[in-house]
């Protein structure tokens, strides 16, 4: 054996972060009773990234990320998130992965009794169970800064506007620090200025909190602004995949039609 001086250890072999897969789902299928919601999604998410599905309504694509966390079980295909099979999970399994998966609900509810602060600070005592109070309000006030909205924290959401609310919304998930986001149609039923802004601030937070998301949307602005990537979602399968602009000059009708609906 040749001995080399000074350097016994081998050199650990490091992938490339950018390549690790966070998610990895292969040929999933969910039916309620005879309707038949996941025909065959298969895709992996890799560690960094922000990947869009874009789809009309009714597609299965809430459906999807429901199953990624365990809320709904596909009938069948695989699916791993870090590396671990989600529907052999137990219960408590689930509840340590939701830990690293933070969900952006469609309705991004808040608790309208509580204040901004107070909206924060729930996630920090009642997951991640802190209880050093300098400690809470250090992250609560970094977090609102991040989102824009600190001059809000002691306000009640009814005093928000609709934008507002979710700023707040994607900081209370934010604020656990979760390796993995899931947004289910962000920007829907906001304006056209404000939706703008929520996509630039996803991406914006992609960037600062170093998150792999998964952005649902049939917002198309919403996709061009926040996507590394594009799968375009119809009847229970993907159909199509590429960036913006592979998309745009795509031949498929269905893309097409998105693109031609919105532009
Ligand atoms: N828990 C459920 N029970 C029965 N049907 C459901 C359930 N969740 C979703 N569906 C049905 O699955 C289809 C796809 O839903 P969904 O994933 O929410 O679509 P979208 O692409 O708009 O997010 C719809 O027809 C919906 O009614
Ligand atoms: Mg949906």
């Amino acid at each position: 054996m040749a001995a080399t001086k000074g350097n016994i250890e081998p050199k650990k072999k490091t992938p490339a972060a950018k390549d690790e897969i966070v998610i990895h789902a292969k040929g999933l299928k969910k039916s309620f009773g005879d309707k038949e919601v996941l025909k065959n999604i298969t895709f992996d998410l890799k560690r960094g990234e922000n990947m869009v599905v874009l789809g009309k309504s009714g597609q299965g694509k809430s459906v999807t990320i429901q199953c990624v966390v365990g809320m709904l079980k596909p009938d069948g295909g695989d699916l791993e998130v870090f590396g671990e099979g989600v529907t052999q999970m137990s219960d408590e399994e689930l509840k340590q992965l939701r830990i690293k998966i933070g969900f952006l609900f469609q309705s991004g509810a808040l608790y309208d009794s509580m204040t901004v602060r107070e909206n924060l600070e729930f996630p920090l005592t009642r997951v991640l169970k802190l209880k050093d109070q300098a400690e809470i309000d250090k992250k609560v006030e970094e977090v609102l800064d991040n989102v824009g909205l600190l001059d809000a924290i002691d306000k009640m959401p009814s005093d928000l506007s609709g934008g507002m609310r979710k700023r707040v919304g994607l900081a209370r998930t934010l604020i656990v620090n979760p390796e993995i986001m899931l947004y289910d149609e962000p920007t829907t039923g906001l304006d056209p200025i404000t939706s703008r802004e929520i996509s630039e601030l996803i991406l914006h937070m992609q960037q600062k909190y170093k998150t792999s998301s998964i952005i649902i949307t049939h917002d198309l602005e919403c996709a061009r602004i926040t996507a590394d990537r594009i799968v375009v979602m119809n009847d229970g399968e993907y159909i199509a995949e590429g960036s913006w602009k592979e998309l745009q000059k795509s031949d498929n009708e269905l893309v097409k039609s998105f693109f031609i609906e919105t532009t």
